[in-house]
C-alpha cells in the first residue's frame, strides 16, 4: 500500500569519517541523490542527508552525517534561533579561517551572508537570530566530536586508495570512533576511488587484512563510477538492523 515519504520503521544514524579529500561528501551525494562532483569543495561544518531503504519488508531511514576530515584549527560556533519552534535548532561550526576574518571585518554584512548560507545549506526554515561565539580549538573540538558521534549506530571509515597516508590515518580515526561510540557500532572500512586503477597505492589485500584484524566490514568503492556505493551503505544498514 501507499507509504508517506516520512513513514519509516527504523531511523539509523550513520557517520562518515576519514581524511580530507577521500570522497566522503561524494559518497553521501551519490547514495542520497545519485550525484557526483569532480570539483567539490571541502565540507564546512556538519551536514547530513537521508535516504530510506527497504530491508526485509521494513523501511529503514538512514540519516548520514558528514563533516570535514581536515585538521581542526579555528572555529566559530553559530546558533540559530527559530521563533516558530521557539528553540535553538542548530549549532553549526564554521572551521574556515577566512570565514572568521571576514566576520570580523564586515560583521553586519557577513551575518546576513552567513544567515543565508546556513539557511540554504543546513536549515530547513529561516532562522531569525544568530549568535556567534568563538572558543579555543581543544575545548570546542571535544564538543563537536562528541555531538557528531552521539547516537551513531553505523560508520563508514573512508580512505583514498590512491593516497597511502589516508590509509595510515585509518587507525587514528578508528581510535576516535571507539572513544566516542558504543562498542556495538557497525563499522565499514571503505577504500574509495577504485576507478583510478593506474594510481592505486593501497592494495585490496592490505585494506582487507586491516579490516579483518580490526573486525571491520570492508569494501572498495567509486563514488565517480557509482561502484559499490549503494552496497556499502545497504550492508551497513542491514548489519545494524
Ligand atoms: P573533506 O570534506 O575535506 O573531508 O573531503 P571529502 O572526504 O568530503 O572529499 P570529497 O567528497 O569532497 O572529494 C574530494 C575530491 O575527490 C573531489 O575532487 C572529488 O571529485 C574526488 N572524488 C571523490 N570520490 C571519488 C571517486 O570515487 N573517484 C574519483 N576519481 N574521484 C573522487
Ligand atoms: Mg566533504
Amino acid at each position: 500500500g501507499y507509504r508517506a515519504e516520512d513513514d519509516y520503521d527504523y531511523l539509523f544514524k550513520v557517520v562518515l569519517i576519514g581524511d580530507s579529500g577521500v570522497g566522503k561528501s561524494n559518497l553521501l551525494s551519490r547514495f542520497t541523490r545519485n550525484e557526483f562532483s569532480l570539483e567539490s569543495k571541502s565540507t564546512i561544518g556538519v551536514e547530513f542527508a537521508t535516504r530510506s531503504l527497504n530491508v526485509d519488508g521494513k523501511v529503514i531511514k538512514a540519516q548520514i552525517w558528514d563533516t570535514a576530515g581536515q585538521e581542526r584549527s579555528w572555529f566559530a560556533f553559530v546558533l540559530l534561533y527559530v521563533p516558530q519552534l521557539q528553540r535553538l535548532i542548530y549549532a553549526i561550526l564554521i572551521r574556515n579561517l577566512s570565514h572568521i576574518f571576514h566576520l570580523q571585518l564586515r560583521s553586519l554584512w557577513s551575518v546576513v551572508h552567513l544567515r543565508n548560507y546556513c539557511w540554504s545549506h543546513l536549515c530547513p526554515s529561516k532562522p531569525a537570530v544568530i549568535a556567534i561565539t568563538m572558543t579555543t580549538p581543544p575545548l570546542l573540538y571535544r564538543a563537536i566530536t562528541s555531538a557528531y558521534y552521539r547516537g551513531a549506530v553505523g560508520a563508514l571509515l573512508v580512505y583514498d586508495v590512491t593516497r597511502h597516508s589516508t590509509f595510515e590515518n585509518v587507525e587514528r580515526w578508528l581510535r576516535e570512533l571507539r572513544d566516542h561510540t558504543d562498542p556495538n557500532i557497525v563499522v565499514m572500512l571503505i577504500g574509495n576511488k577504485s576507478d583510478l586503477r593506474h594510481l592505486v597505492a593501497v592494495s585490496t589485500e592490505d585494506g582487507k587484512s586491516f579490516a579483518e584484524k580490526e573486525s571491520l566490514f570492508f569494501m572498495e568503492t567509486s563514488a565517480l563510477e557509482a561502484t559499490n556505493v549503494d552496497n556499502a551503505f545497504a550492508d551497513v544498514l542491514t548489519q545494524i538492523y
